[in-house]
């Protein structure tokens, strides 16, 4: 593509990411509190949700840096007093009773579920907004999933459930929770289970129900600590999640151990500034650019093409699969800025061409089919913005 060309395409595709973020920007209050917030994808998805909102606030700061802050602001207005934030915050509407089974609520009732999504809020704040130590509402969130989730006192965080990594129903998931597996008919199982144990990470653990140690979870959460000034989680990560073997990042269950299956989120650390080089090499030149695993022309995908559950076209039949195989932008950009960090600059530009030809030609959709990049899932899918940083990336914010 010519370089005139490739401009004006970058152009269109920054435009398109304004467009629907102010289509899908919602303002109102509930009781005397106020709420802000930009939609997922209007229609489909109407309330807030935790990590859509951190990223959409990414991208706010570029067109409109006070409604990024207001993004954020409306996450800490939902805020327990014991500091928690869930998932899903219905600050409109309160969840229908065909949600009730699966949605992780107590009741129809409930202002928002009692599951997490992953922590990247100090982060988001650190790029979008300013120093998040000077807020102590995020210090005590921060504080709440320390004591909460780190079952082992090393710093990493456990989660209960596989939609609390926002990747719902990867198919590294199913060896942990077999049939009640996001998507899966027994899904509503574990939510009314999990119900019963009060969502309490050291119950569910002790009835012998599965807990887990996720990998894309605690990438974020270390690049929190890190925005906050704490320690980082990294070296805990290394040390416990890290395969020398196979060269990849895997999550641990309990029970179960270590789960083998090759996703997107194997690479996730990517995004950590302090990666040990050589794991952020050996993460980029034996698995990234295989096109056997990652290296497809929209890449990479969030299953590795290798894997048996891959399904790059997103799949069929009445329950919708996320995650099992198409490539989600939110991806694109974490892998982009370890290559970007790493000096894979040749690699940064081709996997960065591959999504912005595909939002340029789709629009943005929820993913994409990373074999042509076809559009698939929602419609004008807000986080999808995130395209932005790629096609406009501006040294010296966070790169
Ligand atoms: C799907 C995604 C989840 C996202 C939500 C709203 O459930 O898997 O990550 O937060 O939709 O966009």
């Amino acid at each position: 593509m010519s370089e005139m060309s490739e401009r004006s395409q970058r152009e269109a595709v920054l435009a398109e990411t304004e467009r629907v973020l102010r289509q899908n920007w919602v303002t109102g209050s509930r009781g005397n509190v106020r709420f802000e917030y930009t939609e997922p994808s209007p229609g489909r998805y109407p309330w807030q949700w935790y990590w859509d909102s951190c990223f959409a606030a990414i991208v706010w700061r570029r067109f409109e840096p006070a409604r990024a802050r207001a993004e954020l602001e409306s996450l800490l207005a939902a805020q327990r007093p014991d500091g928690f934030v869930g998932h899903t915050i219905f600050w409109r509407r309160p969840v229908s009773l065909l949600r009730l089974l699966f949605y992780n609520v107590t009741s129809r009732a409930s202002f928002q579920t009692e599951t997490i999504q992953p922590p990247l809020l100090a982060w988001a704040w650190r790029i979008a907004v300013g120093d998040p130590a000077e807020e102590s509402r995020i210090a005590a969130q921060m504080d709440w999933l320390q004591a909460n989730r780190d079952l082992e006192g090393n710093g990493l965080l456990w989660i209960v459930q596989p939609d609390e990594s926002g990747l719902d129903a990867s198919p590294k998931f199913e060896p942990v929770w077999g049939r009640r597996s996001v998507g899966r008919l027994g899904f509503p199982l574990l939510v009314h289970r999990n119900r019963r144990l009060g969502w309490d990470a050291r119950r569910i653990r002790e009835a012998g129900e599965p807990v887990l140690c996720e990998v894309l979870v605690n990438t974020l959460w270390s690049l929190s600590l890190q925005a906050m000034g704490r320690p980082s989680a990294t070296p805990a990560l290394v040390e416990r999640l890290w395969d020398e073997r196979r060269g990849l990042f895997f999550d641990e269950a309990t029970p179960g151990g270590r789960i083998a299956v090759n996703t997107w989120a194997s690479l996730a650390p990517l995004a950590l500034p302090d990666l040990p080089e050589a794991i952020g090499r050996r993460l980029v030149e034996e698995h990234l650019l295989d096109e056997r695993e990652f290296w497809t022309p929209v890449a990479p995908p969030s299953v590795a093409v290798d894997e048996r559950g891959y399904e790059p076209d997103g799949g069929h039949g009445p329950i919708r699969r996320y995650w099992r195989g198409p490539t989600w932008v939110n991806s694109a950009w974490m892998v982009w800025l370890g290559l970007r960090r790493l000096g894979y600059e040749q690699e940064a530009r081709r996997l960065a061409e591959g999504v912005i030809g595909a939002v340029a030609r789709e629009g943005l959709r929820e993913y994409y089919d990373p074999r042509d990049g076809n559009g698939l899932g929602a419609k004008d899918f807000a986080w999808s913005a995130l395209i932005a940083e790629l096609a406009d990336p501006r040294a010296g914010d966070y790169l």
